[in-house]
């Protein structure tokens, strides 16, 4: 959700900045800008609409080398993607630049404001004012002081980096709800939205807190917080690297994502499953392990595919842990008046850890006195350092937009606290060694569904010419439908539903027809009869299917239009391999239709504003 990225230091700013958007793209897309301040203290600042590729193209010639700049690429909010509305923006005498991820709210007003005493604003957005504001309070007071007075003037978030003609030397950065980390390295400091554009520089790093600014300079820096006292910072260190977030030979992320889940998963388990005791060890958890015995009550906050992956833990937790469980969307939940007590802890899971709505919930369950757990990837992001305690998915930097190895590592640790609070409660000896045993073949078995991913592929070429889809699924397989529907609507931009099997005949069912398949998920489980009832129903109005099946399933192949099937396993485990068709069936819809399966229209990858 908008990406920023600075540096200063001995090194040419230029292409550091312009590496570091091409990490920070899947964030936002919109347009992309540059500020640089050259050697001879003039200003080089250039803006496109579109991807980064149309601001590289503009400036491949002609970047000045450069000791300090700042860079962004943007997920518009206010004001149309073009140029016009692309940052950095400036102030009106075009000496102080800056760039702005999150949404200053109360812009409309201080925009009549500065526009009575004679500012002239260039653009749409609710960034602007903020370079007005610090230019008019430069009139009164130094630069830092000027940056403090006008972020004690605004509401909303920021995750903010401004440079100045006056004082060329420095990047002021601040920080309020939208993430933002520094990157001390040998040979100067790179300051972004994400570790992303960081790692191949250094990896130590600063986390940013909100009401913090920090004041960097080419060889020092200076973290202060609202009542200007200095803070003194814990330096990190990172443990991604930076192959991890190269596509390593794949046409897309999201592609090298899918087939990294056999590994991602094996990470997210390996040291925390003790399958011969049955058992998950899980050192996150260690010192709230009591207070989680006397649990009464779980609430699952997320968004998105981190939803699904809750929905699915909720299954899991109720029927083997025994515990009561709600799971609700992260945005609604503090817009409501949530029932929390000490008994209920409130569970976060976010891929990147910065998802405003789910940050925003993890808040008000703090203040209404539960305890916060989080399942985050994004080490030290946000909703990682502000839960009470939590469990790291280890599943590497997930780049593409739409989250697939994140999902599967997000429901291999909700199996792993399953086992940890079954085993604390009723759970027997015995079925916690089934679990345990099970899910460590899981990745062998994922293995096993890749084969089939030239007959997905050839699926999705026959369905290419359908619009809109159903996807169905039971019990654990509910979500699964779910999330199936949401990966081909975002990245093929096909309409589809995701719907628990035995709602259809409630209303959806009148949408099938010839031209509306269904996707089933029709795997060997508990409730497989009452799933085959429901795909005679379709079939009987004359709509297409398509099965995820268990292999061995012959009888289904005649029921149905086509096949994927997926191997066998305990079924609170099945989706984990049921995803996996119809994330490349996805895929290859959005291949085949020649659209940009990374960078999805209208999207991106963490949604830092509400
Ligand atoms: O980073 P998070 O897991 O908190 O993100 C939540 C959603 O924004 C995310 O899952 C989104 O739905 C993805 N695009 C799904 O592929």
């Amino acid at each position: 959700m908008c990406g920023i990225v600075g540096y200063t230091g001995p090194r040419d700013a230029g292409p550091i900045l312009l590496e570091g958007l091409r990490r920070l793209e899947y964030r936002g897309y919109d347009s992309a800008g540059i500020a640089l301040v050259t050697e001879s203290g003039e200003l080089f600042v250039e803006k496109k609409a579109g991807k980064l590729a149309n601001l590289q193209t503009a400036i491949a010639d002609r970047t000045p080398n450069a000791a300090i700049g700042l860079a962004h690429t943007r997920w518009a909010t206010h004001g149309k993607p073009s140029e016009r509305n692309a940052h950095p923006h400036c102030d009106c005498g075009k000496k102080i630049y800056l760039v702005h991820n999150g949404i200053i709210e109360n812009y409309k007003e201080l925009k009549a404001d500065l526009e009575k005493i004679g500012h002239k604003f260039s653009s749409e957005t609710d960034t602007e004012v903020l370079a007005h504001l610090i230019e008019e309070y430069k009139k009164q007071v130094p630069l830092k002081e000027a940056v403090w007075r006008t972020l004690a003037h605004v509401q909303g978030t920021y995750g903010l980096a401004i440079i100045d003609r006056s004082e060329p030397e420095k990047i002021f950065v601040a920080r309020n709800g939208s993430p933002l980390v520094l990157g001390v390295a040998d040979d100067g400091y790179i300051i972004a939205s994400d570790i992303a554009p960081i790692v191949r520089y250094t990896n130590q790093v600063i986390y940013l807190e909100d009401g913090e600014m920090a004041e960097v300079t080419p060889c020092s820096f200076q973290v202060t917080n609202f009542k200007r006292k200095k803070v003194e910072k814990e330096i990190s260190k990172i443990d991604w690297t930076l192959e991890e977030a190269e596509k390593k030979g794949y046409d897309h992320f999201m592609l090298k994502e899918i087939i990294e889940q056999p590994e991602s998963m094996q990470n997210a388990i390996r040291g925390r499953l003790v399958a011969k005791e049955g058992m998950a060890k899980l050192g996150g958890l260690r010192d709230v392990a009591d207070h989680l015995r006397e649990m009464k009550r779980l609430v699952i906050v997320s968004c998105g595919t981190s939803y699904y992956a809750g929905l699915v833990g909720k299954y899991m937790f109720e029927e083997y842990a025994g515990i009561r469980t709600e799971i609700e969307y992260a945005s609604e939940f503090r817009y409501r008046k949530p029932i929390l007590d000490k008994e209920t802890v409130v569970l976060a899971i976010s891929q990147s850890g910065e998802t405003a709505d789910t940050l925003a919930a993890i808040r008000e369950a703090k203040n209404k006195g539960a305890m916060t757990l989080g399942i985050v990837n994004v080490v030290g992001s946000t909703i990682a350092r502000e839960t009470d305690a939590g469990v790291y998915n280890h599943a590497g930097p997930e780049i593409g937009v739409a989250s697939t190895k994140a999902f599967t590592s997000q429901l291999s640790i909700l199996a792993l606290f399953t086992l940890f609070l079954g085993r604390q409660r009723d759970m027997s000896f015995v079925m916690g060694k089934r679990i345990a045993e099970e899910l460590s073949k899981v990745p062998e078995q994922m293995k096993k569904v890749f084969k089939d991913s030239q007959h997905i592929k050839r699926i999705s070429k026959k369905y290419s010419g359908f619009s809109d889809f159903l996807y169905l699924g039971r019990k654990y397989n509910y979500p699964i439908a779910m999330e199936g529907a949401l990966k081909i609507k975002e990245i093929a931009y096909v309409h589809a539903e995701g719907y628990p099997f035995g709602e259809m005949k409630h209303g959806p069912i009148a949408l099938i027809d010839e031209n509306f398949p269904t996707v089933a998920i029709a795997t060997r489980d508990s409730v497989y009869e009452k799933t085959l009832s429901g795909i005679q129903e379709s079939k009987a109005r004359g709509g297409k299917v398509v099965a995820v099946a268990t292999a061995g399933d012959k009888s289904i192949a005649k029921l149905v239009d086509d096949v994927i099937y997926i191997p066998k396993t305990l079924e609170m485990l099945t989706p984990l391999l049921s995803v996996i068709p119809l994330q490349i069936f996805a895929y290859y819809s959005a291949v085949q239709k020649g659209l940009d399966v990374d960078r999805p229209r209208n999207l991106a990858k963490s949604v830092t504003v509400e």
